[in-house]
């Protein structure tokens, strides 16, 4: 089972996109796949059809629940998402009372990691899409992930969010997690404007660890997501899918050289 967790404490800047079409195009390639939807919004579930309004089982319910002697914790909360291949586990708006009510509490910071280990078999890929805040959810996230991506938008104001972002990889790190992996992922890009030019180069040439291409501008994503299915089965030939696709390619490729860089070096 290979985690990837999506976030940037910054909202708009592509993170439930990039969760969505990913999934998609990992379940194109035959992979069975889950996607977490972490954040109170709902966004990832809502693409999919379901109320995080009214949902009744949701990620929410392994928080208030004694899981640990429970064999297939998950079981009640999976949907499907039309897909094949791609399941789905959903957020409910409840998950915004969340840091208030557990946050304090020991031991809640491996619960989604600890949950996903029933699951080895069943799943190739898991990807967790995350709120914009800070806290025992991203906690949480970071904690389950082999990996982290992290998309940006191009514009300048987005950088601050980045910032942000890498600020608290790096305190999280200092208390206790061994380093995390990361990409970040350039979104939103629109060659036309300047400022969008500008940014890209400015994030190329400051940023280790960014990934060498992006994600354009594409109208097709609200088409998607107003059909409720990932851009990568919609309009497999959209600019948007292919540059989702490629970086599919890229990150599978990393997670390769880094396990036989464990390997050789472990
Ligand atoms: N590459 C893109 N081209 C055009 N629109 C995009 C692109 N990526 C995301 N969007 C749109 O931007 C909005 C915010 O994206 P979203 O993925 O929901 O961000 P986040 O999850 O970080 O809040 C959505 O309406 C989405 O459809
Ligand atoms: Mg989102």
């Amino acid at each position: 089972m290979i985690i990837w967790t999506v976030a940037n404490q910054k909202g708009g800047v592509g993170k439930t996109t990039t969760t969505v079409t990913l999934g998609g195009a990992l379940a194109a390639r035959g992979e069975k796949t889950l996607l977490i939807d972490l954040d109170s919004h709902g966004s990832l579930t809502s693409y999919f059809g379901y109320n995080p309004d009214s949902i009744e089982e949701s990620v929410y319910s392994l928080f208030h629940r004694e899981i640990a002697d429970t064999h297939m914790p998950l079981v009640s909360m999976l949907r499907k998402t039309g897909v094949a291949k791609l399941d789905l586990l959903p957020a409910s708006t409840a998950l915004v009372a969340l840091d208030r009510q557990i946050g304090a509490q020991q031991g809640m910071g491996l619960i989604i990691s600890n949950a996903l280990s029933a699951y080895q078999s069943h799943y190739k890929y898991v990807l967790i899409d995350c709120p914009p805040a800070m806290g025992v959810l991203m906690i949480n996230a970071l904690a389950a992930c082999d990996s982290l991506i992290i998309p940006v938008q191009t514009e300048f104001l987005a950088i601050n969010g980045l910032e942000r972002m890498l600020n608290t990889l790096k305190m999280i790190i200092l208390s206790g997690k061994q380093s995390i992996d990361y990409t970040i992922v350039p979104t939103m890009f629109d060659r036309r404007t300047r400022a969008s030019r500008d940014c890209l180069e400015h994030l190329q040439k400051n940023y280790d660890h960014i990934w060498q291409n992006y994600i354009p501008i594409d109208t097709n994503f609200r088409e998607a997501s107003r059909i409720g299915r990932p851009l990568s089965l919609t309009a497999p030939k959209s600019k948007g899918a292919v540059a989702y696709e490629s970086f599919l390619l890229d990150l599978i490729k990393n997670h390769q050289q880094s396990n036989f860089m464990l390997r050789e070096t472990g």
